[in-house]
């Protein structure tokens, strides 16, 4: 284990923010992970779990022992009948992980293709596309519990997934992910409700044709953060109240919607920017993508402070015309390298 000091992140994050890491390290096994956090505890350093970068926000210095996890390996556990159980190294590639079921023929997270960054965030916000969540498929996720200091598998139900949501948001400090088990089918069952996916896929109703109609349709809506540095999806999509929805719908009926369990109902973020004129639009070197408006891109070395006032200003806009409240979804850090709130003073 090697700690490095003073490391530029810039290649390491999606949106291609300079910020400088007083203390990282490449972590390639769970024995770094302990030999990792022995090393910032001695130090007096808080901890900064980096993955792919695609889902975070951060400070231009960050005071810290960032831990960039780069746990490797594909290996089949078990498997029965109908399944096949897979575990997964926590730095493996997620779209290279799922490209690699659809070659042995397993089945399940063919709709999960292309989304940006590594297998150990996967549960983290339970990544999910084209009406699947990586959830579904996930059996377990083996981490290092700093509370108790031990390493443990935590069950799929004990993980609480629900939607870009999970225990590991809810306590990001505590757990440190070096791998995850997938339960994967044998034979495939095609997800095809989404939009027209089915149309997509047409008469082809094999999991590969799924899988290359997932990749086209997100490669011709969303940018690639190699040409338009970006996060995904910047905001989640707001769901709110049967009864708020019924009054909003009113003034615009053409309001995409899905109904959700508990009566509510879940609205499209990217409409919403879409409509209060923000497709295309730029404030500074920030700004929101021309073919999909839910995505924030850094189009000229931005700075943190750049991004922050963009989509400020895009959720006051949209504020403004629908009274609705929009909720960033990457993580952002402070100088200190802790998750905060989206608050003016993080
Ligand atoms: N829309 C607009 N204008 C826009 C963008 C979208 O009118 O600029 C409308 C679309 O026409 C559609 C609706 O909004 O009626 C929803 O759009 P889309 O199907 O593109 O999906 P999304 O809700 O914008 C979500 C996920 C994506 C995921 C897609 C497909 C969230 C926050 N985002 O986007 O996830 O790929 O569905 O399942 O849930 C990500 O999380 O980073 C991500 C890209």
């Amino acid at each position: 284990m090697h700690i490095q000091t003073q490391v530029q992140l810039k290649p390491f994050n999606t949106l291609s923010l300079d910020a400088v890491a007083s203390h990282y390290v490449r972590i390639q096994s769970v024995a770094d992970i302990q030999s990792a956090l022995d090393f910032a505890a001695a130090e007096n350093l808080n901890v900064l779990v980096l993955s792919g970068g695609s889902n975070m926000l951060l400070p231009e210095q960050i005071h810290a022992l960032v831990m960039h996890m780069d746990i490797q390996g594909i290996e089949r556990i078990s498997e029965d009948a109908d399944t096949c159980t897979i575990r997964v190294g926590a730095g493996q590639v997620w779209h290279d992980f799922v490209l690699w079921t659809t070659k042995h023929n397993l089945f399940g997270l063919q709709n999960l293709a292309l989304i940006p960054g590594l297998v150990g965030a996967s549960p983290v916000q339970n990544i999910g596309a084209y009406g699947v969540e990586a959830g579904e498929f996930i059996e377990s996720v083996q981490v290092y519990d700093r509370q108790i200091a031990q390493n443990i598998s935590i069950a799929a139900q004990d993980c609480h997934f629900s939607y870009r949501h999970s225990i590991f948001k809810d306590e990001p400090e505590r757990y440190v992910i070096s791998h995850v088990t997938f339960k994967l089918l044998k034979q495939p069952d095609l997800k095809l409700n989404y939009g027209d996916l089915k149309a997509a896929v047409g008469a082809d109703l094999t999991a590969e044709n799924l899988q290359n109609q997932v990749i086209h349709i997100r490669q011709t809506k969303l940018p690639d953060p190699k040409d338009y540095p970006n996060v995904g999806s910047f905001f989640k999509n707001p769901v709110i109240s049967q009864q708020a929805f019924d009054q909003i719908a009113q003034q615009f009926p053409n309001l995409p919607h899905y109904p959700q369990p508990n009566n509510e109902v879940k609205l499209a973020a990217g409409w919403l920017i879409d409509q209060a004129g923000w497709k295309g639009k730029t404030l500074g070197a920030v700004g929101m993508f021309h073919k999909q408006a839910l995505v924030l891109v850094n189009y000229q070395q931005a700075s943190l402070q750049d991004v922050r006032a963009t989509y400020k200003a895009v959720q006051h806009d949209v504020f403004q015309k629908f009274n609705i409240e929009l909720h960033p979804e990457p993580v952002l850090f402070d100088t200190q390298g802790l998750i905060c709130s989206h608050q003016d003073e993080c």
